[in-house]
């Protein structure tokens, strides 16, 4: 799993520099969120100090004139899993403004056209949307290395997803931890009621996944 998850990581290493450097931040996924266990209370949002995340050298020259991730992230639309942002939403309400490219006069295209995917399966169904995605990633980070750009036209797997391929490459890497089962599983079939809490509940879920 180790080695499927750190191949996925290097596939994703270009969208991850675009966001860094858009955001002036660390890499979401690197910075290990720290939550209270459960049953203490309200989960608050804490991230670990610079000096202490094991990515910076601590003593070096450089690590004071970084923005520490709480002053930063602590302002932006809290989630309860992952790096503890929900930056869909941080997106939408214009509390980040990131630059879409480094490179002068590159297009943005937003396609908004949602896909509903394991149409036949027992879990709630999978609306994977566009618009969403596109807002921070361009079509060719998925079109069509990882996915056809045809409806129904891939062979999709949890099994996969789990080991870091297909919507895993991203989700338990740079963006929203699988164990939110939910906001892929997200429209209730007939007789389904509408869910939102996670099945599992792991405290820092981005960290909980197989690795
Ligand atoms: C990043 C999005 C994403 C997340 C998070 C996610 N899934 Fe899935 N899941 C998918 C996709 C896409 C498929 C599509 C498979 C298909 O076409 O059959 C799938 C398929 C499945 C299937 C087989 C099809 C079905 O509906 O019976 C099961 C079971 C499943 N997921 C369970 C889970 C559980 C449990 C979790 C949380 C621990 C989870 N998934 C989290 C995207 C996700
Ligand atoms: C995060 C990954 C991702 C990105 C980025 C992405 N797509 Fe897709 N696209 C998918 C997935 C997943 C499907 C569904 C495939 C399936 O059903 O098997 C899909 C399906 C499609 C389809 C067929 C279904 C439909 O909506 O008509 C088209 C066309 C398409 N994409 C175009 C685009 C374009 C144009 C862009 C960029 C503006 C884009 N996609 C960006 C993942 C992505
Ligand atoms: C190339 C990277 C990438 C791939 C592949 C990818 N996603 Fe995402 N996804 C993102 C990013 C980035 C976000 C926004 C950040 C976040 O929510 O963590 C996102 C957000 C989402 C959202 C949240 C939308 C919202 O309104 O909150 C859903 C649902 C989602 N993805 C489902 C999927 C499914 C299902 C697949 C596979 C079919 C998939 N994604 C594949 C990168 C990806």
């Amino acid at each position: 799993m180790r080695a499927s998850i750190s191949r996925a990581s290097s596939r994703v290493w270009p969208l991850v520099a675009v966001l860094l450097v858009a955001l002036s931040l660390p890499a979401p996924a690197q910075q290990p969120p720290r939550v209270q266990p459960p049953g203490t209370g309200v989960m608050t949002q804490s991230w670990e100090s610079l000096r202490k995340d094991g990515i910076h050298d601590p003593r070096g020259p450089a690590v004071k004139d970084k923005q520490e991730p709480s002053e930063a992230l602590s302002k932006l639309t809290p989630d309860t899993t992952g790096n503890m942002v929900r930056w869909v939403q941080a997106l939408e309400k214009g509390e980040i403004n990131p630059r879409a490219s480094i490179r002068p006069g590159t297009k943005i295209q937003i396609y908004d056209s949602d896909v509903l995917l394991n149409v036949q399966g027992g879990m709630p169904i999978v609306r994977f949307p566009h618009r969403q995605h596109t807002e921070w990633l361009d079509c060719t980070n998925c079109h069509d290395h990882l996915f056809k750009a045809q409806a129904g036209a891939n062979k999709l797997s949890m099994l996969e997803i789990l080991k870091g391929e297909q919507c895993g490459v991203c989700h338990g890497a740079v963006s929203f931890p699988l164990t939110e089962c939910f906001r892929c599983h997200s429209v209730a079939r007939p007789g389904q009621s509408q869910q939102t809490t996670p099945l599992i509940s792991i405290p820092g879920g981005a960290r909980a996944q197989p690795r």
